[in-house]
């Protein structure tokens, strides 16, 4: 299988990512849960996680690390404590499902920020014009899951602090791809999954907190502190982390941040930006094809969208599939995007790289698109 679905998960791991499961499997049970020396080896993984994750974001506190199910879980956190019932929020115009339903389900004023593909500055002004002190918090993700389209997220972080207003980054798709520094942003949170760009597996995700923010709990249960006491402890993690963590997951995830720390942002941004433009030129040249992406693909990290005249991008993503390659096609979770970007009638198909992928893979990808729209 030729893999092209990164945005989604990333597939091919690290090798060390599978061991650490395993090993976790075999040595750990559950942190704060006891001095034996399964709960330490849980609770050793499971701090040196949120350090090494809280280094790659510039936060000096590890305890404002959460790990979560998801990037959608942590979402729901960070919204649910800024946004109050009715409250108003101002978000980006490529934002995904994972804000607008929580934003939705709160029945709040939302205000778009709209802004044509790869523009930052159009981003940054439409922000400007929108958020005042009526705003209860501003949501931007950092690269479109759509379109990799790289929103200027230290623009609008300087305007929310100018403005005094929170904001939330949703670093689905940036996260082991871009730098962000929560202090430097002065962010009230970051989210993110573990299973993308930070190579961990499946039903691991991040919540960054900022200083001085007492989040709202979706879930209250056992955390092994204040047990006594019946009302969730006021400290983090404890106080979003109810229950049995996923050891297996926080130990894969933990190989796979080190992972991209040791091989370093840059170099597999570079790589994935390169396939996308190598894709994004072979595929304009084929007829009919309508690339997303600008010539020199600026503002734009490794995730690219295409559509063919006369085509259902459904047919075409199964096409692909049934010739062993990866894609997604359709709408993302992220109507918004595509009503911003001019394609919610159409849908995309859409490519999506990692590490792992090769300039080999698009040009198979390419000739298959041409074989099947021949
Ligand atoms: N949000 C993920 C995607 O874009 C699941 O495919």
């Amino acid at each position: 299988m030729i893999y092209l679905d990164s945005a989604a998960t990333t597939f091919q791991k690290p090798p060390a990512v599978e061991a650490a499961m395993v090993e976790a499997l075999h040595t750990m049970s559950s942190p704060g849960r006891g001095g034996y020396p399964a709960a330490a080896a849980a609770a050793d993984a499971a701090f040196d996680c949120r350090s090494e994750l809280a280094e790659l974001y510039g936060l000096d506190s590890p305890e404002r690390v959460v790990f979560t199910l998801n990037a959608t879980h942590a979402l729901n956190i960070a919204v649910k404590t800024l946004v109050p019932p009715g409250g108003r929020a101002v978000i980006s115009g490529y934002e995904h499902n994972a804000v607008t339903r929580p934003l939705s389900a709160l029945g709040a004023d939302v205000r778009i920020a709209e802004a044509p593909l790869f523009q930052p500055e159009a981003v940054s002004e439409s922000f400007a014009a929108l958020v005042d002190g009526s705003v209860d918090a501003v949501i931007c993700s950092h690269v479109s899951n759509v379109f990799g389209f790289i929103q200027p997220v230290e623009a609008v972080a300087a305007l929310c602090r100018t403005r005094g207003v929170p904001l939330i980054i949703d670093d689905s798709q940036a996260a082991g791809v871009l730098p962000l520094n929560l202090a430097e942003l002065g962010a009230a949170f970051i989210a993110m999954p573990g299973h993308k760009g930070l190579y961990g597996p499946q039903g691991t995700g991040v919540l960054l907190c900022g200083e001085g923010i007492t989040p709202h709990t979706l879930l209250e249960g056992g955390t092994g502190s204040l047990s006594i006491q019946q009302e969730m402890p006021d400290f983090l993690p404890d106080r979003l982390e109810a229950g049995t963590h996923n050891m297996p997951g926080i130990a894969g995830l933990l190989a796979g941040v080190r992972y991209v720390r040791r091989r370093g942002l840059e170099a597999v941004c570079r790589r994935e930006r390169q396939l996308a433009q190598m894709a994004a030129e072979e595929l304009r040249a084929l007829p009919g094809v309508t690339v997303y992406a600008r010539p020199d693909l600026h503002a734009q990290a490794g995730v690219l969208s295409f559509t063919a005249e006369g085509r259902e991008v459904e047919a075409l993503g199964q096409a692909l599939a049934d010739r062993g390659i990866a894609v997604r096609s359709g709408l993302h979770c992220a109507p918004l995007a595509h009503r911003t970007a001019g394609t919610l009638d159409s849908g995309t198909v859409r490519l999506s790289f990692s590490d792992f992928n090769t300039s080999e893979e698009v040009s198979c990808l390419v000739s298959a698109v041409g074989e099947i729209l021949s």
